[in-house]
């Protein structure tokens, strides 16, 4: 629980990217939050909280103090006014272990987000989604400190401003450190199955909570990488989002589009645009590539450093922009050091 300086992050992104962080400290208690954050503002150092660091892109160096949150903690808080089991997770609790917990206790809404990598305090920030569903729409409400107002506060998932893997904590970068979050889980057995892979389970007389998470587990496996195997960030763009116009534009050009109907506008597989341009399985020198089963997923193997990732990042954008026109956003954060510049 000792400050650390110079700190190794090389180990503590799942894209393996070396990495030094000026300070570094664990956090186990929320209590210790005030004290380090007034420590860096007192020395004007940036602050930032690394979860299960499976969404960020790392410079060399990363200034300012990183809180690495490890605080664990699982409660039941009794129900909603809707009958709902709340269930109140401390930050630095794993993901995945949580939603296995909640299918073994009995409790349904989480299955859809199995084997997603990172902390429950990063979940609410990115709104992580997968298979129809986004933890947005199971939050009861977030916990957080404050580095503005110094306070703790608590806010309801209605006022959290969750879209398209985006939240108001995406927005507000560095003010709010999530320390617990509050899901709202049934008891009562509601599959959502919209996603293709899954239909199919809606005539399973076997249909559970349990059936589906052990099929998005296994779907999972056949096309994203374990990060303890190939070090990745998951998605590393976002599927873009176009007008109706520009969507009819392209269809006519690409018969073959994979796109779906979002709000009143088209989210387009990026993955199948990467693909298109012949990247999936392709690979820098440095090892840097596009993964063989999932073209969306950028591998690092060799844990090659932030400049080789940028070259191959850049690499893909400018083969999907000169092909379909389409500007490629990257998905993971990107961390670095005053004056290092912005890598979009
Ligand atoms: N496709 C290809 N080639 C590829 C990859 C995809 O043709 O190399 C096409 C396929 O036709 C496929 C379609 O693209 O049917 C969509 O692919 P997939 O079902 O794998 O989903 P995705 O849109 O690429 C998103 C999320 C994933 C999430 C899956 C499942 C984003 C950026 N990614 O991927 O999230 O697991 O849907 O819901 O929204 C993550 O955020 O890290 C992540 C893995």
């Amino acid at each position: 629980m000792t400050l650390q300086h110079q700190a190794d992050l090389s180990k503590r992104n799942t894209l393996g990217v070396p990495s030094w962080a000026e300070h570094l400290i664990d956090i186990e208690q929320d209590d210790q939050i005030p004290g380090w954050v007034g420590w860096a503002q007192q020395n004007e150092l940036n602050i930032r909280v690394l979860g299960g660091g499976s969404n960020l892109l790392l410079d060399n160096r990363v200034d300012g103090l990183v809180l690495a949150m490890r605080t664990q903690g699982r409660q039941v808080l009794g129900q909603d006014d809707q009958g709902r089991t709340l269930w109140r997770l401390a930050a630095g609790e794993n993901w995945h272990e949580v939603v296995r917990a909640s299918v073994e206790a009995g409790l349904s809404g989480l299955e859809n987000l199995a084997l997603i990598p990172g902390s429950v305090g990063a979940a609410p920030i990115q709104n992580i989604g997968a298979y129809g569903v986004e933890v947005g729409d199971r939050l009861h409400d977030v916990e957080a400190y404050d580095c503005r107002t110094h306070q703790w506060v608590r806010l309801p998932a209605a006022q959290c401003e969750f879209g398209y893997r985006d939240s108001l904590f995406k927005r507000w970068e560095n003010r709010y450190i999530i320390t617990a979050v509050t899901l709202a889980l049934s008891t009562d057995f509601q599959p959502q199955l919209s996603y293709g892979p899954l239909q199919a389970l809606a005539h399973n007389p076997n249909l559970s909570a349990s059936l589906v998470m052990e099929t998005v587990i296994r779907l999972r496996q056949s096309k994203l990488p374990s990060p303890d195997v190939i070090p990745n960030a998951g998605s590393f763009f976002k599927n873009p989002q176009i007008d109706d116009a520009q969507f009819q534009r392209l269809k006519a050009d690409w018969p073959e589009l994979v796109a779906y109907p979002s709000d009143d506008e088209w989210k387009l597989a990026a993955g199948w645009l990467i693909d298109q341009c012949g990247l999936k399985g392709q690979a820098s020198d440095a090892g840097v590539g596009c993964y063989r089963e999932q073209a969306l997923v950028l591998i690092n193997p060799k844990r090659a450093e932030f400049l080789d990732v940028v070259t191959w990042q850049r690499l893909v954008q400018k083969a999907v922009a000169n092909r379909f026109g389409i500007v490629l956003e990257r998905e993971p954060r990107y961390w670095g050091s005053k004056g290092s510049g912005q890598f979009e």
